[in-house]
C-alpha cells in the first residue's frame, strides 16, 4: 500500500533552521514520507513527547582515516569516527580526500573511498585537499571531479606539505569560480609560524603551550585578509575555516561588508579552550594543540557575539584524531617532542552538538540558530539540502531527538571515538541526544547505540553549493 509507514514518530516538537511545530513525522523508505498531526499507524513508532526533534546534524569539517606523513596514523577511521558523530546527533559528516605533493588528486580521491568503503555507519561526503595545483589538476583532475559531485576543497596557507603560494591560490580560486565549486581556506601565515618557531626554539620553548605563541592572532589575521583580498581579485565565493577569535572575525566582517561573499566556520574549541590549556610547561597541552590555536576568554566571547550577530556559516567539529598516548599519535615515535613536531588537531565529533546546544540553553544563540550552523548552512554549502539539513517531506529522515534537559558531564569514557581522550573532560553541558534516525533507522536508541553494521552509510556526491 502506498501510504504505509515503516516508522511514525509521534507528538514531535519540531524545530528547523526556521520554523517550530507539532506534528508526527512518518518515515518511509529511508525518507520523511508525511508530517501531520494523527498519522496513521506503522510497525514502528516513537512517542517524542518532552524531547526536541531537530535535523541530524552535517559536520561539514572532520577528519577521517586520512594519510598521514612519518609513521602518524589517525585515531579514527569511517567506523569509530561515524560511530562517535552518530552517538552525538550527527548523521553526515564531510571528510577531506587529501591530496600528497607530487600524487594526481584522483588517486587520492580513490585511494579515500577505499578508505571508506564498508566502515561508515552515516552516510558520507567528501571535500578534497588540493596540496598540489599542477596545470593538469588545474585544468583536467579538478574540473572533472566538480562535474563528479566534489564541489568542494580545502587549501592550505601553511603546513609545509601542504600549502600553496599566493599565485597558486588565486589558480585554485579561479578554477572554483569557472565551475562553481567553493574553496575553503586555512589562513595562517607560514613565514611568520616559521619565523617565530625558530626564535621560539632558539631560546629554549619546546613545550606544547609555544605552539600558542608560534601561532599569535596577527598571524591568522594577516592570512585571513589576505585570503579576502584574493577572493576579491577573482571575484568568487570562499570560506575561511576554523576562525578562531575577534582579529579575523574583524577581517571577516570588513570583507562581508564591502559586500564580498566571505562565509566563515568556527569549532567548539574557540567556544571552550584557551591557550591555558595548552598547559605551562607539561607536555600533556598536546591534547590541546590544533591550528588555528585556542586563544582566551575574550576572544570565546567574541566568537559567540559574531555566532550570534550571523558572522558564521557554519560550526564545524574540525575533528582531526589523534591519540596522546600513542606513537602515531601525540607521542610520535614514543617521545615527547617539541612542540613543532605534535599532531596538529583534537578530537570533536560527538561533543560538537551538545557544547553548542549549551549556547543556545544559556541564551548565547537561538535554537533556530543551532539548527542553521549545525545542520542547514553545511547541507547547503556542500551540495546536499534539501536531501540534509531539514525535517520535510522527501527529505532523508535523518533525525535527532534531543532531550534538552539532559545533563551530562563530558567524559572520554562514555564517547564513542577510538582517541584515547576528550580535551573537553569534565564540561558539563544540559541537553544530548535520546534517539538518532539516519535514512529512516533508529541507530541510536535511548542513547544506547543499536547493534548495527558498518557499511551502511553511503556516499553523497555534492551538487553546486548553495550560498543564500
Ligand atoms: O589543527 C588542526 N586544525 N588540525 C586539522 C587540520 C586542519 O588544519 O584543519
Ligand atoms: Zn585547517
Ligand atoms: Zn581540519
Amino acid at each position: 500500500m502506498p501510504n504505509d509507514l515503516d516508522f511514525v514518530i509521534r507528538h514531535a516538537d519540531v524545530v528547523t533552521a526556521s520554523d517550530r511545530f507539532t506534528s508526527d513525522i512518518g518515515i518511509r523508505d529511508g525518507r520523511i514520507a508525511m508530517l501531520g498531526q494523527g498519522l496513521p499507524p506503522a510497525p514502528r513508532e516513537l512517542d517524542a513527547s518532552g524531547m526536541l526533534v531537530m535535523p541530524g546534524g552535517v559536520d561539514g569539517h572532520c577528519h577521517l582515516d586520512q594519510p598521514m606523513p612519518d609513521g602518524l596514523r589517525m585515531a579514527d577511521d569511517f567506523f569509530t569516527g561515524t560511530r562517535s558523530a552518530l552517538c552525538g546527533g550527527t548523521t553526515t559528516v564531510i571528510p577531506f580526500a587529501a591530496q600528497a605533493k607530487g600524487q594526481s588528486l584522483q588517486a587520492a580521491v580513490d585511494d579515500y573511498h577505499r578508505r571508506a568503503e564498508g566502515r561508515a555507519l552515516i552516510d558520507y561526503g567528501f571535500h578534497l585537499i588540493v596540496a598540489d595545483p599542477t596545470p593538469h589538476v588545474l585544468a583536467e583532475e579538478l574540473p572533472r571531479l566538480i562535474q563528479n559531485g566534489y564541489t568542494s576543497f580545502k587549501v592550505y596557507m601553511t603546513y609545509d606539505d601542504m600549502k600553496l603560494n599566493d599565485r597558486e591560490m588565486l589558480d585554485v580560486l579561479s578554477v572554483a569560480r569557472e565551475h562553481g565549486a567553493l574553496v575553503m581556506i586555512h589562513a595562517e601565515n607560514s613565514d611568520c609560524i616559521g619565523w617565530l618557531t625558530e626564535r621560539l626554539l632558539g631560546r629554549g620553548l619546546h613545550a606544547p603551550h609555544a605552539h600558542a605563541l608560534a601561532r599569535p592572532a596577527v598571524v591568522e589575521r594577516e592570512a585571513t585578509h589576505r585570503a579576502i583580498a584574493f577572493a576579491e581579485l577573482v571575484d568568487v565565493p570562499i570560506l575561511i575555516v576554523h576562525v578562531s577569535g575577534a582579529d579575523a572575525i574583524e577581517q571577516i566582517r570588513w570583507g562581508q561588508s564591502r559586500g564580498l561573499p566571505i562565509h566563515a566556520e568556527t569549532c567548539p574549541q574557540y567556544m571552550y579552550l584557551t591557550a591555558d590549556d595548552l598547559g605551562h610547561g607539561e607536555y600533556e597541552g598536546a591534547k590541546c594543540v590544533c591550528s588555528p590555536p585556542p586563544r582566551d576568554p575574550a576572544n570565546q566571547t567574541a566568537v559567540w557575539k559574531a555566532l550570534r550577530q550571523g558572522v558564521f556559516s557554519l560550526v564545524s567539529s574540525d575533528h582531526a584524531p589523534f591519540s596522546y598516548d600513542d606513537p602515531q599519535g601525540k607521542k610520535p615515535g614514543g617521545k615527547e617532542v617539541s612542540f613543532d613536531h605534535i599532531p596538529n588537531g583534537i578530537p570533536g565529533l560527538e561533543t560538537r552538538l551538545p557544547l553548542l546546544f549549551r549556547g543556545v540553553k544559556e541564551g548565547r544563540i537561538s535554537l533556530h540558530q543551532f539548527v542553521e550552523l549545525t545542520s542547514l548552512r553545511p547541507a547547503k554549502l556542500y551540495g546536499l539540502y534539501p536531501r540534509k539539513g531539514t525535517i520535510a517531506v522527501g527529505a532523508d529522515a535523518d533525525i535527532a531527538v534531543w532531550d534538552p534537559e539532559k545533563r551530562v558531564t563530558i567524559a572520554n569514557a562514555a564517547l564513542h571515538h577510538a582517541v584515547d581522550y576528550t580535551p573537553y573532560e569534565g564540561i558539563e553541558v544540559s541537553g544530548w541526544p535520546r534517539h538518532v534516525f539516519s535514512r529512516g533507522g533508529l541507530l541510536v536508541e535511548d542513547g544506547t547505540l543499536l547493534d548495527i553494521h558498518a557499511g551502511r552509510g553511503r556516499f553523497l556526491p555534492a551538487g553546486r553549493p548553495d550560498l543564500d
